[in-house]
């Protein structure tokens, strides 16, 4: 049986940014994932960093071209009931984000990781994570093989084995699910503004997103059951304008579509984030809509706890950082949660009724004349600290 310190499994950004942060502070980690590399490689995911990630991105010692390819966003837009309002991220928090693509970091990431991680090991199960030490097991080309570690740590998504091996009575599940999808794009078309745009609109939410000065992501919110199959581009783009500002509408540069994708927005927080010798971190312990852009950078939030949990383990067998490591992490995932429920809910259509509408508009105004209220906008979008 194969022996090693710590046994994580997937390898999506939560896996291989774990992964790394225990290879550079001298802790074995091995990562088994299910698909191809170049199937994890090429899914489509989120782009937009806080500072804490790209400060772990740069400690893991992978940040090289993001520092170098990366675009710096001090700010972003709102558009509402023919108005825009921005938020000067680095007027009211004093911070900015950086926009660089998953598929960037996954791929910098797989880079620096090499052979640590066994892609295409399927059927992975977890045989014990509550005795003397963990035992793990999976196939690869047919052959049934056993991992021994210390611990394991669940880093498998929404869908993986990790948290799916829980007894039901030892874990809460907490779930939202919102009554409708993002239909996004991915263009080779120049962004329509140099800032994000977030548009609130009677038919219902955009948002004009990048890649690079080259490559544009736009989003349109829209019924769960549509059909890939019924958005043409040229639908898209029709809708897409008749959501934002005419001035912003009429600059949209079109061009045929190299993405494109329906996604169905949650909130799913699992508590806790421990059990026994098994450690969940990111998709596999929470979910987030899109809206706040938080998916990636709340993984790295709980990568950042937990290694330092790991690595203090292995050097003195003090277990003070690792038994906080569910109170730390859930502190964090619960603010980002309900920052992310609350801009979801402010800039999408759930109903007809004006009532509802009013309101949105009501609080967008305010946000708009309210520096306080602009700020906590501000504070949270560049995410909160790491201890709040
Ligand atoms: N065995 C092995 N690997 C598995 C298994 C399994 N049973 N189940 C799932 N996996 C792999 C998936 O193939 C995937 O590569 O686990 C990985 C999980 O990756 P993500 O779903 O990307 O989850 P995570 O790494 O936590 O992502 C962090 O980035 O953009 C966001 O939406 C993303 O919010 C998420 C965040
Ligand atoms: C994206 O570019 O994919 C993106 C950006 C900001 C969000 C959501 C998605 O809030």
């Amino acid at each position: 049986m194969a022996k090693t310190q710590v046994t994580i499994v997937g390898a999506g950004p939560s896996g291989l940014m774990l992964c790394q942060m225990l290879h550079r502070h001298g802790v074995d980690a091995v990562v088994l994932e299910r698909q191809t590399r170049e199937h994890v490689g090429a899914r489509i995911r989120a782009g937009l960093l806080e500072q804490g990630t790209v400060e772990l991105l740069n400690e893991a010692g992978v940040g090289e071209r993001m520092m170098r390819e990366g675009l710096v966003h001090d700010g972003f837009e709102l558009a509402f009931d023919g108005r825009r309002h921005r938020i000067d991220l680095a007027g009211l928090a004093g911070k900015h984000v950086l926009v660089y693509g998953q598929t960037e970091i996954q791929r910098d990431l797989a880079d620096a990781a090499g052979a640590r991680v066994i892609w295409e090991a399927k059927d992975v199960a977890i045989l014990d994570s509550e005795g003397s030490s963990a035992r793990i097991s999976y196939v690869k080309d047919g052959v049934k093989h056993e991992i021994r570690s210390e611990f394991i740590v669940g880093c498998d998504g929404y869908h993986g084995a990790s948290r799916a091996s829980v007894p039901k009575d030892r874990i809460v599940h907490h779930e939202r699910i919102y009554p409708f999808g993002w239909l996004g794009i991915l263009a080779d078309v120049p962004p329509v503004s140099e800032e994000l745009v977030y548009a609130n609109h009677r038919r219902g939410f955009a948002l004009c997103s990048m890649r690079s000065r080259t490559r544009s992501r736009y989003y349109v919110q829209c019924p769960l059951d549509d059909k890939l199959e019924s958005w043409s581009d040229e639908r898209f783009w029709d809708e897409l304008r008749s959501r934002l500002p005419p001035e912003l509408a009429g600059k949209v540069v079109v061009g045929p579509s190299i993405e494109k994708s329906i996604a169905p927005l949650r909130s799913f927080v699992a508590e806790p984030m421990r059990f026994g010798r098994l450690f969940l971190v990111g998709d596999a312990a929470h979910i987030v809509p899109p809206t706040g852009a938080k998916g990636l950078n709340l993984a790295a939030a709980d990568v950042r706890v937990l290694y330092q949990g790991l690595v203090e383990y292995f050097r003195s067998r003090s277990t003070t950082l690792l038994d906080e490591y569910s109170m730390r992490a859930l502190a964090r995932v619960w603010k980002a949660t309900r920052f992310s429920w609350w801009f979801t809910t402010l800039m999408h259509k759930f109903s007809d009724e004006a009532f509802a509408y009013r309101l949105q508009l009501a609080e967008l105004g305010y946000l708009a004349e309210s520096r306080a209220a602009s700020q906590a906008v501000a504070e949270n979008y560049v995410g909160l600290p790491f201890d709040c």
